[in-house]
């Protein structure tokens, strides 16, 4: 379905934010945020000229982080992909800043019609001023529209008037699981949900009691923490969709230090899984560094193979959260040839997006269970020199393990290995 939207079906109501909000800043509460009727007139900002893959726009007082554009590249990819494989694509990007993600989606994902919703009304000069670069259009040709509401009020509305969307973006600071439900109703079914969460704080185990209110996860810190970040917020999704009905599935997963930020781009599909084998526990010991899953089922069974006893006080546990693969690799597959498609590969700046999406593949293998071993902490625990990477990981191949590189910290492998075996391993390769 096209656009239906016209200025009568939507309500701009609008709200103050801060009038500058720099990435330091802490995060605008939009409970903060007062209602006052949508300006008409053209708003004073301060003109800055950015370039993000040859696209031209303007951030002005906006919050814009130039590190963020790896999370757009992927974002894009994944549009494109989908426009590509449905004929259409209709997207809300449900907090849009200075609107770079809705224009990247009508440019370079061919979208046929974007949604740019920021609650500070102060935007709206800087955003639509950057969508003015693609022709507007009216009617059922009407290639986007700029508007000033809570995201939640946003996707409620749409909801409301039966106007769904193939993808919802929703590019928040803090937690996002205000927002899942509003989000799933607001979503065609097959739809794309791109949610971001920097949640560092509760991913790292140091506050397991707003992890537990935001996405039903109590979480204890682990050596993995920002991979358990990237569990959390997918297991926060997988139990809100089950609420409605449907189930999601991860397509990618992507944490960046800058923030830091945890970003996923999940599916929704109609119907509730009975049994979900991929929504559970993760356990790691403090005193041999071993990490398993437990199963909703197991609970009673938890211990760790170093311990006589099975109650050890150096096992913690956190969960429930999402224990399957982080992304799908046929998909990100696709994502990867797309890029070498458009030239994105091979740009020798930071993580190379061809290295990034290759390790996402690695880590895609279902037998992979959640976590990494970082070298260093398993050479200092075993008193050993750290061999290589690649070293122990032909080792560990050798021996039948399932082994890849992780996209969040390089000096670390995923593996189905057990720590008394990693570290067996480790021994023979520095002694060999
Ligand atoms: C991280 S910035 C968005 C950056 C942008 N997506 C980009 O890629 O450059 C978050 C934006 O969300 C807006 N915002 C904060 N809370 C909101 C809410 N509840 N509903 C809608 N917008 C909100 C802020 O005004 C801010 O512009
Ligand atoms: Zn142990």
């Amino acid at each position: 379905m096209l656009l239906t939207l016209s200025p009568k079906a939507l309500s701009f109501s609008s709200f103050t934010l801060h009038k500058s909000q720099n990435p330091r800043r802490k995060s605008p509460n939009p409970g903060q945020f007062q209602s006052f009727r949508w300006r008409c007139s053209p708003i004073f900002v301060k003109s800055e000229v950015q370039i993000e893959r040859d696209i031209e726009f303007e951030t002005g007082e906006t919050f814009f982080r130039h590190e963020s554009a790896r999370g757009r590249d992927l974002a894009v990819l994944s549009a494109s992909l989908y426009k590509r494989s449905n004929g259409s694509l209709r997207v809300l990007d449900a907090m849009c800043g200075c609107g770079i993600r809705s224009l990247r989606y009508l440019v370079e994902a061919d979208a046929d019609f974007v949604m740019a919703n920021d609650a500070n009304d102060d935007n709206r000069g800087v955003i639509t001023g950057n969508l003015s670069r693609v022709e507007r259009g009216t009617g059922e040709e009407r290639r986007w529209v700029v508007t000033h509401m809570l995201a939640n009020k946003a996707m409620i509305e749409r909801y409301m008037v039966a106007d769904f969307f193939d993808l919802i973006d929703i590019d928040s600071f803090g937690s996002e699981s205000a927002f899942l439900r509003d989000a799933f109703n607001a979503l065609k079914l097959g739809g794309l949900l791109y949610l971001t969460s920097t949640d560092g704080y509760s991913s790292g185990g140091h506050r397991p009691y707003n992890s537990l209110a935001a996405y039903g996860a109590f979480i204890r810190p682990m050596p993995f923490g920002n991979e358990i970040g990237l569990r959390m917020l997918i297991g926060g999704a997988v139990r809100e969709a089950a609420l409605l009905g449907y189930h999601v599935t991860p397509l990618f997963s992507y944490y960046s230090y800058h923030g830091p930020v945890f970003r996923v781009l999940l599916r929704v599909h109609r119907g509730k899984l009975h049994e979900d084998r991929n929504y559970g526990f993760v356990t790691f010991c403090h005193l041999c560094g071993h990490s398993r899953t437990v199963r909703w089922d197991e609970l009673g069974l938890m211990g760790c193979p170093c311990s006589d006893t099975k109650a050890s006080s150096s096992l913690v546990v956190s969960g429930p959260m999402w224990l399957g693969p982080l992304h799908d690799a046929p998909y990100v597959t696709e994502m990867l040839e797309l890029a070498k498609e458009w030239g994105w590969v091979s740009e020798g700046s930071g993580l190379d997006l061809e290295k990034l999406l290759s390790i996402m593949i690695e880590e895609s293998d279902p037998r992979l269970p959640p976590g990494y071993t970082i070298m260093d902490q398993m050479a200092s625990r075993a008193k050993i020199n750290s061999p290589s990477l690649k070293k122990m990981t032909s080792a560990l191949v050798k021996e039948g393990y399932a082994v890849s590189r992780s996209h969040i910290i390089s000096n670390a492998l995923k593996t189905n290995c057990p720590m008394s075996n990693f570290i067996r391993i480790a021994k023979n390769e520095m002694q060999s």
